[in-house]
């Protein structure tokens, strides 16, 4: 019964963790202007999130990949809102759940 507990404890806190990233990913990206080219659903300037999500997904990107594949498509000032390394990881990481 314990031991239970204590997965079903454990199981609840990675689940909240992995929404507080979310969350985070989101906001950071749009205080990093990304929303400014891209939406979640629609072609804008750059392509819809969802689309990216799944190109990356296909291709097996996520991490410090995706991080790399994404930049290779901008020119470095399109990027210049983010303000660390670990910010454009979360903002990826939230980009590949959309
Ligand atoms: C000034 C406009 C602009 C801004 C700001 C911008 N992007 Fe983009 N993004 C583009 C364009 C245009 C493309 C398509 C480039 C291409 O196909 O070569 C693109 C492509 C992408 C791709 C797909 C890359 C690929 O290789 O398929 C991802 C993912 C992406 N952007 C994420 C982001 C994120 C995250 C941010 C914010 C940190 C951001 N973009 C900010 C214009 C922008």
């Amino acid at each position: 019964m314990k031991k239970l507990m204590i997965t079903t404890l454990a199981a609840s806190l990675i689940s909240l963790t992995g929404m507080a990233q979310a969350q985070d990913g989101q906001a950071l990206a749009k205080d990093a202007g990304c929303l400014k080219c891209h939406t979640v659903d629609k072609k804008k300037k750059g392509p819809a999130f969802k689309t990216s999500a799944a190109d990356f997904k296909k291709a097996g990107l996520s991490g410090d990949k995706a991080v790399a594949k994404m930049k290779e498509a901008h020119e470095a000032d399109d990027l210049k809102g983010v303000k660390s390394d670990a910010d454009m990881k979360a903002i990826m990481a939230w980009v590949l759940t959309q």
